[in-house]
């Protein structure tokens, strides 16, 4: 039988305006340097460590990095940790490529497609953390299937979440609040770790933000970050 990701749909946009020249230069130099390729892939099940230095001890992964602002400063705070990042909107990807020029960040590897078409690559258990942050909510019923927490989502997820790793999902929008933590609660593999309202109104510790973020509150927006443990 295909597995649902062999061909997913991307509802999203890939381009936006058209790259100025340092812009294309930061994505073409950041996509040799730090881009998976398919030839990286072609061995599966792939344990994404062989992508990072010797001294990367465990890793992490942005589905959906936007400006790619919050993987970076992830990646700077920790620089021991390999961070993977997924964006299709190649404008995103070569902001993100600026920003790891820019700190000299040596633990980024970039997927500049469709997550869906990265996952079933990897090796199972070899994700420390998920961070998906305000993804498109897609708030039509009739768009629901668009949206990227769908319940096979968590479980490649549940699979490549090792035990004891962390789910964190956030939000500004009502629609997309309650799917993604609806969906969440209802999967065997992940436990929801609020015990107050506190923990799901206020972001994480070492929370660096994110572009849509900064939207959300300067339009009065608030935003949830829910945290899922996997058993
Ligand atoms: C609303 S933006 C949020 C960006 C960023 N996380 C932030 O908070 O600023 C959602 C992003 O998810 C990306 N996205 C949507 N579907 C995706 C998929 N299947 N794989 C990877 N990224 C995806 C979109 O291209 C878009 O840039």
């Amino acid at each position: 039988m295909q597995h649902p990701y062999d061909q997913p749909q991307f509802y999203g946009r890939r381009r936006g305006r058209k790259l100025r020249p340092a812009q294309d230069a930061a994505l073409q130099y950041g996509l040799a340097n730090y881009g998976i390729t398919d030839a990286m892939l072609a061995q599966p099940p792939i344990n994404p460590r062989q992508w990072f230095d010797a001294n990367c001890d465990s890793l992490c992964l942005e589905i959906g990095f936007g400006g790619g602002e919050h993987l970076a400063a992830r990646a700077s705070q920790s620089p021991h940790t390999g961070f993977i990042g997924a964006e299709p909107f190649i404008n995103g990807v070569a902001s993100l490529c600026r920003h790891v020029i820019d700190q000299n960040l040596n633990n980024i590897r970039v997927w500049s497609d469709d997550i869906r078409l990265l996952l079933p690559h990897l090796e199972h258990h070899c994700l420390q953390a998920v961070y998906i942050l305000f993804p498109d909510p897609w708030p039509k019923q009739r768009h629901q299937a668009r949206r990227i927490l769908q319940p096979e989502m968590l479980d490649m997820l549940a699979q490549l979440i090792c035990s004891g790793g962390e789910l964190l999902l956030a939000s500004d929008d009502p629609t997309a609040k309650s799917w993604l933590l609806a969906n969440s609660i209802r999967h065997d593999s992940f436990v929801w770790q609020a015990e107050t309202a506190a923990d799901w109104r206020t972001p994480p510790l070492d929370w660096p933000g994110t572009r849509y973020m900064q939207k959300a509150e300067k339009q009065g927006r608030k935003s949830a970050w829910f945290r899922f443990s996997r058993v």
